[in-house]
């Protein structure tokens, strides 16, 4: 039976571009949900941009337009980063929707239904000149432990302290550089503390990595807080139904954005949402990263478990890019967009590579080191994948008249043994061991290679002999493309174009292809100069 399954990423935030550290993630969920439709499971892969809350109204405020110019601008921009890296969303849709309207009243009501809801006055630091209370990004002030000046009001960025920004000394608005004053207003918060038991049961059944069930446990030893899920106008969302100049916070809906766009995608694709968030036989996964773990561990199966809808199957949690070991960094030159990427002409697919080379299931930092990148796309995907084609394509149409014969026993004996290798490859993608998957396809890479240098097709007199390595060779290749294609969907086109056979996928991967025309072998991947693409990405 296959599994029908609904994969998401974050949503990007709509005030900023896609950069190489996002990409990580994207990256990692695209590899995971082509594998699934390779296998010929049903997978769908929703994401959206995530478009409300106050930065986003003071962007475009700052660059002169309204806030839903800059989310259309902004979704142009991301879509087109996202399809260059070949992320194949099925739907990229916003949060700024009708669906997602309609949703956060839903989840509202039953929540308020459920006596989720409570009203209380809290007292706030308020902006008398911009006419807005303010959030704790957006004051500044010398941090009350170091005293490092222009400081946010949540955090120092110097000695890390964390604070509130009441603490904060010489504090002013971010926006215009006035004090602000405190002041009292009504907020509507979610009672995330009455469900402490409920998410207890969620967080201890299996839906997320074990070492993240650790850090949950002593979030509930220290007792969950309710959540305010409002804030008051001017501010860039949906209104609060019933309340007066009151919006629900932008994570509130954001989450609720990826119901969104499945039901906006069903509506437009004849399917019906309800089979997906309501009842059972899909099964759900987000891709996040860990510094959104509260958001999407506690406060979504809170909103869900209230709402009476799905929780996720599973969250899968990743770590953070570095940059040649270090953090990246904006002063540093290491903050690198995903458009700079593209622009540097690097393939896109030389860092889906790379990547998944790296990556596996913990939480572990992802280093992109450009000497390694470099050695890695060099070493792997062209001397040993890329190679396979490159030597025997020219072979087969000089001496064989472009045509593959059948391989012979030695030939057959390695397509047995690259065919019996597919259960771990597909085991390493399911549960997100990239790396081993690349590892093993490598290594039968590096068997192939030795296949065709020890029997010098190149030397061989007799064609028949030539025609059984080259045709060997060139089935070699055509079962690693298989395995390769969730992380190189191009290049893999590349080689099913080459070879002319039918697309390849987990099924079709060892069916041996024998007296059959192949095409002229045309260029698929080019070395990478280290020092160039260090120029081209940090210079
Ligand atoms: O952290 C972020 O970038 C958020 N924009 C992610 C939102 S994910 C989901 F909840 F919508
Ligand atoms: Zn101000």
């Amino acid at each position: 039976m296959s599994r029908q399954i609904l994969a998401t990423s974050a949503l990007p935030y709509a005030n900023g571009s896609i950069h190489l550290g996002h990409l990580v993630e994207y990256i990692q969920t695209d590899i995971w949900v082509r594998f699934q439709k390779l296998l010929g499971n049903k997978c769908l892969y929703m994401c959206a941009d995530d478009t409300h809350g106050t930065p986003v109204m003071f962007s475009a405020r700052r660059a002169g337009s309204t806030p839903e110019e800059l989310i259309a601008r902004m979704h142009a921009e991301h879509s087109a980063d996202f399809a260059a890296f070949n992320i194949g969303f099925d739907h990229y849709y916003s949060t700024n929707s009708p669906e997602n309207k309609e949703l956060c009243e839903l989840v509202y009501r039953r929540a308020r239904e459920k006596g989720r809801i409570e009203e209380k006055e809290i007292a706030q630091a308020y902006c008398e000149k911009c006419g807005m209370f303010l959030p704790d990004r957006f004051i500044k002030g010398d941090c009350p432990r170091c005293g490092a000046p222009e400081q946010y009001g949540d955090s120092c960025e110097v000695c890390s302290a964390a604070y509130t920004p009441t603490e904060l000394k010489n504090a002013h608005c971010a926006e215009c550089g006035s004090a602000p004053v405190q002041k009292k207003t009504q907020h509507y918060f979610f009672r995330l503390s009455a469900m402490a038991a409920e998410l207890q049961t969620w967080a201890a059944s299996g839906h997320i990595q074990t070492e993240i069930r650790n850090k949950l446990q002593e979030w509930f030893r220290q007792g969950l807080q309710d959540w305010d899920i409002s804030r008051d106008a001017p501010y860039f969302g949906f209104q609060i139904p019933g309340a007066e100049n009151k919006y629900f916070y932008v994570w509130l809906d954001a989450p609720i954005g990826y119901i969104a766009a499945t039901k906006n995608f069903c509506a437009q694709t004849g399917r019906d949402w309800e089979d997906i968030w309501l009842k059972p036989g899909w099964e759900i996964h987000h891709f996040i990263g860990k510094d959104i773990l509260y958001f999407h561990t506690l406060f979504w199966p809170a909103m869900l478990l209230t709402a009476g809808l799905r929780t996720p199957d599973q969250v899968h949690i990743h770590g953070f890019l570095t940059i040649n070991g270090e953090k990246m960094s904006k002063s540093r030159g290491t903050f690198i967009q995903a458009r700079r990427y593209i622009d540097s002409g690097l393939n896109p697919e030389y860092l889906r590579y790379y990547y998944a080379s790296k990556l596996g299931s913990s939480l572990n930092d992802l280093d992109l080191n450009i000497a390694d990148f470099a050695a890695k796309v060099n070493s792997d995907l062209v001397n040993k994948l890329v190679n396979i084609g490159s030597r025997l394509g020219s072979i087969t149409a000089k001496k064989l008249n472009g045509q593959l014969s059948a391989p012979d026993a030695a030939g057959r004996q390695i397509l047995t043994e690259i065919t019996a290798a597919q259960n771990y490859i597909i085991k390493a993608y399911d549960s997100l061991e990239y790396q081993q998957a690349v590892r093993e396809i490598m290594r039968w890479a590096d068997a192939a290679n030795k296949y065709i240098n020890d029997n010098e097709p190149w030397n061989k007199k007799n064609l028949e002999e030539a025609g059984a390595i080259c045709t060997a060779g060139l089935n070699c290749l055509k079962i690693l493309t298989a395995y390769i294609k969730p992380v190189l969907p191009v290049i893999a086109g590349g080689i099913e174009k080459f070879l002319n056979c039918k697309e390849l996928n987990f099924s079709n991967a060892g069916a041996i292809l024998i007296n059959h025309p192949i095409n002229v072998y045309e260029h698929l991947a080019k070395r990478v100069d280290e020092k160039e693409a260090a120029r081209k990405l940090l210079g």
